[in-house]
């Protein structure tokens, strides 16, 4: 866990020579969304053979289409306005059903694509496939496999008649007319446990937009710049999304650079053209694809609720089950004067930290923090089950209950008593499971986490970042020496060891 602190010490000291850290601009630099905002806009993502397996491997939907086609084809022509009515309601952030099903196209006129379409054994245009994304990845077909998991949609032809096919494969009701938060199919269950699996894509979502408002709103300042330094540090070692990890640490290193104190009264424009400062404006935490503009788990069923306030719990929730016993009580400051700073909902703010006050004593354990989280979240619930009662604000879908209820843990409730007894022990077991295991089991299987799958340490993508952009030493080593904090007894005794090899040692240690 804290050899990202040993890797920023190791890069630092293993430069002290040159005197600065360099760091990739790409990485830094905001990719630019190319998106066609014009009436030709494609909704269906174009697929080639070199992003293939990496779109379908990262995406959050839990199906995708696959058409492929060949440019020159007429039909093929003819078909893709049909094919587009249909995409248009999955594809994208202004999708009326997000994240649910990716549909794309490849052209096997493309030389590039060549194996691609033949591993599909593609043998007409357009020809249309369907599956788990992950399944496409590296992933084949042949007309005879009796038991694939891909399988050809034989009835596209047109977008009702897609659309009915899909349908009848989900059990849905989309219709062709669906518009955003109209017709809304949630098919959230939420006394269904595995739903949470999804919600790693809104901890990602609500750690960039919570990022992306500090910047809008230029929230950075000399007295609350401590407060954002210790939240990132948390993140970095324990955010459950790797790329958000990765991304949090290259801020850090470069905090002084991304975010000079002159830079927040700056105009912005500067900042686009970026040469080095101010780049922090165009820095996406969690990588270029985060936010994505919709939720998954935290979807609400209305245009205004749910979102990022949903997202930002589970975020703290997923961080409070994650730190170790020796980290808990700098883990609830961090997460309280991150909220108490960043968190712009003035009531929130406020009653949050009313809560944060009156903690006595300090944390010694993991588990008592998460209990107090959990709790400090259920007076909020309490509250606000009222409130919206009798305002009619609240989300009609889900109401704010107690949580969690009995369905989703039996066992967190001793029996025999007609008021909530919780039996602590078994809550935190749930939280543990529920926002630890649970939570990022779907990165586990897509080996996004960094310890699985894909052999790339943090480290390593880290080390390889650091390129371009020239970082003031002084302030990066501060920084990682502070950094230190979480995870700190590993990072103590590894940075009196001032020499290179030390990444390497790292890299047998723990990817992270
Ligand atoms: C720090 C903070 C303070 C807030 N304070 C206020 C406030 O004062 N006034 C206000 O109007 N809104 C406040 N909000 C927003 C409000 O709490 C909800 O986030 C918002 O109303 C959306 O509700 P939701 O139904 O999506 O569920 P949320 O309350 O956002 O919860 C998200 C998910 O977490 C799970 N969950 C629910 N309860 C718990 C629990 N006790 N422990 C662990 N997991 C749980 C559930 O799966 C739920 O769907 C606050 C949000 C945050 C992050
Ligand atoms: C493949 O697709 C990517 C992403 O759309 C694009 O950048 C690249 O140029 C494409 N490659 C070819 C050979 O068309
Ligand atoms: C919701 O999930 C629970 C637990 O998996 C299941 O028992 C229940 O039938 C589901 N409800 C619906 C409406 O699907
Ligand atoms: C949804 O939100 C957008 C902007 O966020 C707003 O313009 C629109 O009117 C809202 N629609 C509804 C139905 O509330
Ligand atoms: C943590 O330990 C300290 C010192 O042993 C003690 O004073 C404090 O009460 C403990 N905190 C909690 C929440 O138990
Ligand atoms: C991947 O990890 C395994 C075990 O940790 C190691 O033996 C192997 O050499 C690694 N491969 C690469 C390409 O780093």
């Amino acid at each position: 866990m804290s050899s990202i602190f040993l890797l920023l010490l190791a890069l630092l000291l293993s430069f002290q020579s040159s005197s600065s850290v360099s760091v990739g601009s790409r990485s830094i630099l905001r990719v630019v969304n190319n998106k066609n905002n014009g009436d030709q806009h494609d909704f269906a993502v174009d697929l080639n053979a070199t992003n293939f397996d990496a779109v379908l491997r990262d995406t959050p939907a839990t199906y995708a289409i696959v058409e492929f086609f060949a440019h020159w084809c007429p039909a093929c022509r003819n078909y893709k306005s049909q094919y587009e009515k249909v995409a248009r309601l999955f594809n994208g952030a202004d999708a009326a059903h997000p994240g649910i099903i990716l549909m794309t196209r490849v052209d096997c006129a493309l030389k590039i694509n060549n194996i691609l379409c033949d591993k599909f054994s593609v043998s007409h245009y357009p020809m249309l496939f369907w599956g788990h994304p992950s399944k496409f990845v590296s992933g084949e077909w042949e007309p005879k496999q009796e038991k694939s998991e891909i399988r050809v949609i034989d009835d596209g032809r047109t977008a009702d008649r897609l659309l009915n096919w899909i349908n009848k494969q989900m059990s849905s009701s989309y219709g062709l007319d669906d518009e955003r938060y109209e017709n809304e199919h949630l098919q959230l269950n939420m006394s269904d446990p595995g739903q949470i699996v999804r919600a790693v894509y809104d901890v990602e979502e609500a750690t960039s937009t919570a990022f992306d408002i500090i910047l809008e709103h230029k929230m950075i300042k000399t007295e609350t710049r401590a407060s954002l330094i210790k939240f990132l540090q948390l993140l970095v070692v324990h955010h459950p999304s790797r790329s958000c990890r990765k991304g949090s640490a290259e801020i850090l290193v470069n905090f002084d650079d991304l975010s000079p104190s002159d830079m927040w009264s700056a105009n912005k424009e500067e900042s686009v053209t970026g040469n080095g400062n101010g780049a922090m404006g165009n820095f996406q935490i969690c990588g270029k694809d985060v936010p994505r503009g919709y939720w998954m788990f935290c979807r609400g069923s209305k245009n205004d609720t749910r979102g990022f306030s949903c997202g930002l719990w589970v975020l703290l929730h997923s961080l409070s089950v994650r730190i170790e016993d020796g980290e808990s009580h700098l883990a609830f400051t961090a997460i309280c004067d991150f909220i108490h700073d960043f968190f712009i909902c003035e009531e929130c703010r406020q009653h949050f930290y009313e809560m944060c006050s009156s903690v006595s004593g300090p944390f010694n354990k993991t588990r008592d923090f998460a209990l107090w989280l959990w709790s400090a979240h259920n007076k909020v619930n309490d509250r606000l089950m009222k409130v919206e009662a009798s305002l009619g604000t609240g989300d009609p879908k889900f109401p704010k209950i107690i949580w969690p209820p009995k369905q989703l843990c039996p066992s967190c409730y001793l029996a025999g008593s007609s008021r909530i007894d919780w039996d602590h022990d078994e809550v935190f077991k749930f939280l543990a499971n529920y926002y630890g295991k649970m939570l990022a089991s779907l990165y586990k299987d897509k080996g996004l986490l960094g310890d699985g799958g894909t052999n790339r340490s943090l480290v390593e993508d880290l080390a390889a970042s650091t390129n371009a952009v020239v970082v003031p030493l002084g302030a990066a080593l501060a920084i990682a020496v502070a950094s230190c904090a979480f995870g700190a007894l590993a990072c103590f005794w590894r940075s009196q060891q001032k020499n290179r090899k030390y990444l390497y040692q790292l890299h047998s240690l723990k990817n992270i």
